[in-house]
């Protein structure tokens, strides 16, 4: 049954392509959200300029890894040229800060597992999390726009993996579930090992981009200009490679025994990894390897609960896609677990 599934989508799969194109494009953040964004970034780099002149700000994550939605909150970084000891102090002084500039529901969060300052800004409408010396997510939002600009194919799949992980409620990793991150990473570990690939591993071509973060070196070719036909000779559209991504997670990956990695754009093997038993909280039942910060599993929120939850919905997509009548309904039907 299952080398069956591998082998044949529905042959109407073709159907489904203008219909998931229409939600790609329904969900595209029309322009003037960057110009918001930007211009709540002007302010906040005015005021911590006054405070801290050498500090920087970055945006990360999915305002700026090219695949965030319609109205999504942005995600800043404050970077200081040097390691901080208390981040606590300094979030305080900057809620501070925030605060007398009218800005609204200021709040530092200096417990939670990355602190941060969270605030509305009324002029434009938007909510804001600012974190310090995070480079590594500004370092793999980079990562991860570089890959969306080689093949429209990946920000179109995402898109729709997302929004499905969103309805399904399967997107929440205080429940055990994937980060939205995940969901890209496991979206380009497809793109890299379908065949003809529709995108190369570029931490394994020639390192034009080069950083050291935290001790990790950040090195890969970013000239990705010059690889904008490298997924041409696949021809596969949005629909089928939406039915053979949830294909892959319900009847293809072997959960027991692999490791994504987008880094080496390929499987590795948990036993490689040291990922065969639990560890502290870390249990590792679906593997998700950080492209620079090897020794983290994405999955490792994932418990014994969650995992069935998630193959459940892995399963329940590519059946919906398979044989369903109306697809693009069901697979998106809100749900809560
Ligand atoms: N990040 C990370 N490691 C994680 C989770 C997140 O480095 N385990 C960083 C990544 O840079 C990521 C950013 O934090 O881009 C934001 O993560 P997340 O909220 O999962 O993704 P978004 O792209 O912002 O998604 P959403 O649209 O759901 O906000
Ligand atoms: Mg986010």
């Amino acid at each position: 049954r299952m080398l069956k599934r591998q082998m044949a989508c529905r042959g109407d799969i073709h159907r489904l392509n203008a219909p998931f194109l229409a939600i790609y494009e329904s969900l595209i953040p029309p322009e003037e959200e960057r110009t918001k964004q930007k211009q709540l970034l002007a302010l906040l780099e005015k005021l911590v300029c006054k405070e801290w002149p050498k500090a920087q700000l970055f945006l990360y994550g999915s305002c700026a890894n090219s695949f965030g939605v319609s109205k999504s909150d942005i995600d800043v970084c404050l970077v200081f040229n040097e390691d901080i000891n208390d981040k606590s102090e300094i979030l305080l002084k900057l809620a501070d800060i925030l605060q007398s500039d009218n800005l609204q529901n200021v709040q530092a969060l200096t417990h939670a597992r990355v602190p941060i300052v969270k605030l509305k800004d009324p002029a434009t409408g938007i909510s804001c999390d600012i974190c310090i010396n995070n480079v590594l997510a500004v370092v793999n939002t980079k990562l991860l726009r570089d890959y969306a600009k080689i093949d429209v194919r990946l920000r179109q799949l995402a898109f729709i993996v997302k929004h499905w992980a969103k309805s399904r409620g399967v997107n929440e990793t205080y429940r055990g579930t994937l980060s939205s991150y995940a969901y890209v990473l496991m979206c380009i570990h497809f793109l890299q090992q379908c065949r003809p690939a529709i995108l190369p591993c570029l931490q394994g071509m020639e390192k034009t981009y080069n950083v050291m973060v935290d001790n990790i070196e950040c090195a890969y070719f970013d000239k990705v200009e010059q690889l904008s036909n490298f997924g041409s000779p696949n021809k596969e559209t949005v629909a089928q490679l939406v039915w053979g991504f949830f294909n892959y997670w319900a009847y293809g990956h072997d959960y027991a025994n692999s490791v994504i990695s987008v880094r080496t754009g390929s499987i590795i093997s948990k036993q490689e990894k040291d990922w065969t038993r639990r560890v502290g909280n870390d249990r590792h039942l679906i593997c998700i390897e950080d492209p620079f910060e090897i020794s983290h599993d994405l999955g490792r929120v994932v418990d014994k609960f969650s995992i069935r939850v998630l193959r459940e919905e892995f399963e329940r997509a590519a059946d919906v896609i398979q044989y369903d009548p109306n697809p693009c309904v069901k697979l998106f039907a809100p749900y809560v677990h």
